[in-house]
């Protein structure tokens, strides 16, 4: 009897794990992109590169901006040759220094002429500081994506109607944000632990979400659009920095009951850049290829024009 009870609760937990974590539905859209140019960063692996590829074979011309020269060279050559489009090229783009993300843009503005879609993937989890002395996951989560899209919003208006597509992540909603924390030590919160380490993931990925909402006032009216997104649980490399008894047990279990298909992980990513007609929802979080409300402090007015205040500061733009 006791086993038949345990099997239950097994059961409903993996039903209640599948239903929040992983994405079953697929994007729709027939939409293709010949003559247009996105921008996807973190795409030589993981849910980045299924996105790239997924796009060049709609005849995207696919800027792969990575911040190693030989795995994004790399990715752009399996892309171009998976696909059949040569229009896939590799650029140079570490979010973790500010430097490189104004260098980044700036050969982009000299040698592409459009900007149709930027897609802000990359993304990590692991201790340390950036460049500019921000934390890392604070500083390649949200601050650089943050700088990368102000400085790009000039190109997309000009491409207008063009997207914006940040993807965040479900554990957004165990984020809050700390601005005395941001003001004093650059850094969402403090610790290296693995569990502190994961706290700050879900603070940046709140960043994000609220970003996103921020952005879509500020480009109201201007036919640029933009959308936050969870893509669905994939066993990719983001993990990769974590480790210790317990990340190794969760590890184990995820290769049991996360799906491994970065090209599932790659769908909401696509709805959100291709979808018709969803312009009136600019600003607002997607998962599972649909429409999703957040939790209060992910959607407060108030909350979003501070963060984007501090981040203008931190970026040396206010
Ligand atoms: N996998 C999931 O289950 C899951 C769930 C929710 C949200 N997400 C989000 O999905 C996005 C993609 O994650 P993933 O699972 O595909 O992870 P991944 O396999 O680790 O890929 C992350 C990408 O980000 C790049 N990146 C890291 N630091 C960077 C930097 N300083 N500058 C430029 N690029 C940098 C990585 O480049 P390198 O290879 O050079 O390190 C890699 O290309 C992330 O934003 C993540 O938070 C993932």
């Amino acid at each position: 009897m006791i086993w038949l009870c345990v099997a239950g609760v097994l059961i409903v937990a993996f039903l209640i794990f599948h239903k929040l974590f992983v994405q079953r539905r697929a994007c729709t859209s027939t939409a293709t992109l010949h003559g247009k140019t996105v921008i996807v960063t973190g795409s030589n692996t993981g849910i980045g590169k299924a996105t790239a590829l997924a796009l060049a074979l709609r005849g995207a011309r696919v800027i792969v901006a990575c911040r190693s020269k030989q795995r994004g060279e790399d990715a752009a050559k399996d892309i171009r040759r998976e696909s059949g489009n040569d229009e896939v090229v590799f650029m140079q783009l570490d979010l973790a220094s500010m430097k490189a993300i104004r260098s980044f843009v700036e050969t982009f503005l000299k040698t592409e002429s459009r900007l149709d879609v930027l897609i802000n993937n990359a993304g990590l989890a692991t201790a340390g500081r950036t460049e500019d002395g921000l934390g890392m996951v604070f500083g390649v989560n949200h601050i650089g994506p943050f700088l990368l899209t102000n400085l790009l919003l000039d190109r997309l208006k000009e491409c207008a109607p063009s997207r914006v597509v940040n993807v965040s992540s479900i554990g957004h909603s165990m984020g809050t944000i700390d601005f005395n924390c941001i003001n004093t030590h650059k850094r969402l919160a403090l610790g290296t632990s693995n569990r502190d380490i994961f706290k700050i993931y879900c603070h940046s990925k709140l960043c994000n979400v609220l970003f996103t909402h921020e952005l879509a006032k500020r480009l109201k009216g201007m036919g640029v659009t933009c959308y936050s997104l969870h893509p669905g649980s994939v066993r990719s490399e983001l993990g990769r920095d974590l480790n210790g008894t317990f990340m190794n047990i969760l590890k184990c279990i995820s290769k049991v009951l996360i799906q491994t298909d970065e090209m599932s992980g790659a769908q909401t990513t696509l709805h959100c850049t291709l979808q018709e007609g969803i312009e009136p929802l600019s600003g607002r979080y997607f998962s599972d290829c649909k429409l999703q409300d957040v939790k209060a402090e992910a959607k407060d007015d108030e909350i979003a024009r501070k963060l984007w205040d501090v981040s203008e500061r931190l970026c040396g733009m206010a």
